[in-house]
Order: structure tokens, then sequence, then C-alpha cells
């Protein structure tokens, strides 16, 4: 038992420990070629975007970037858990991947 509590130790410790090297996989210039076609609609994915089309108080990708909560494994959590106020997109691995990438890069 001691044994299996140290092993998750260590787990969570690398889930934060690795943000940092995880998030160069992603491409941001497709991330963010995503966060225009879909996140746009809700939230203000780039610094020079107009308001977007639904006022639903979603914050602006820059702001929600800086907070210093704003983490990858905080950003993947979000994704994979259910919102009440926000659609629950399913994307590939892969497409996570470059929306992180990009969220990430707005720091
Ligand atoms: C239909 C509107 C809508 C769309 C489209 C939308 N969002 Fe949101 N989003 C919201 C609202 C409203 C909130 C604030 C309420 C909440 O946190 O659930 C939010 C919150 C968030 C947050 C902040 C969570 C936090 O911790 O504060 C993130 C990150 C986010 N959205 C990412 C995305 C991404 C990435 C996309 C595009 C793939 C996207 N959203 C598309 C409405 C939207």
């Amino acid at each position: 038992m001691k044994y299996l509590i140290g092993a998750l130790g260590w787990a969570a410790l690398a889930a934060y420990a690795l943000p940092a090297f995880a998030a160069s996989v992603g491409d941001k210039d497709a991330g963010r070629s995503i966060a225009l076609q879909i996140c746009s609609a809700c939230h203000k994915v780039t610094a020079i975007q107009a308001k977007p089309r639904n006022d639903l108080g979603a914050p602006p990708f820059i702001q929600y970037a800086r907070r210093p909560s704003t983490t990858e494994f905080q950003i993947r959590r979000f994704f994979q858990t259910p919102h009440q106020r926000m659609p629950n997109f399913q994307f590939t691995p892969e497409e996570t991947d470059n929306l992180v990438a990009y969220i990430l890069s707005l720091k």
C-alpha cells in the first residue's frame, strides 16, 4: 500500500511537472485556427478579434491564459469535464494538443 501511494504521488507530480514539455507537442497555429472557427463564437480568442457573436460571459482567451491557475493540466481537465454553459466538444487528442498549445502561447 505504501508503495502504491508512492507511485500515485509520483504520477500526480509528473502530471503537474510535464506540461512545460508536453505543450510544445501541439501546433499552436492549428490550434488558433480551430479557436477562430469554433471558440470565437463565444470567446474573444485573439487580441484583435472583435466582440464574439454570443455574449455569454465567456472569458477572452488572453485573460484566461494569463491567470496563474491556467496550466496545461487545468486546460486539459476543463476539456474533459462537462460544462453547463459551454458546449462539450469532443476533440481528437491532436486537436486538443493544438488548442492547448495555442492557449498557452497567449500567456
Ligand atoms: C456557445 C458558446 C461557447 C463556445 C462556442 C465556446 N465556449 Fe468556452 N466558455 C463558454 C462560457 C459561457 C464559459 C464560461 C462558463 C464556464 O466556465 O463554463 C466558457 C469558458 C471556457 C474556458 C474557461 C474555463 C475556466 O476555467 O474559466 C475555457 C478554457 C474555454 N471556455 C475554452 C473554449 C474553447 C477552447 C472553445 C473552442 C473549442 C470554446 N471554449 C468554445 C462558452 C463557449
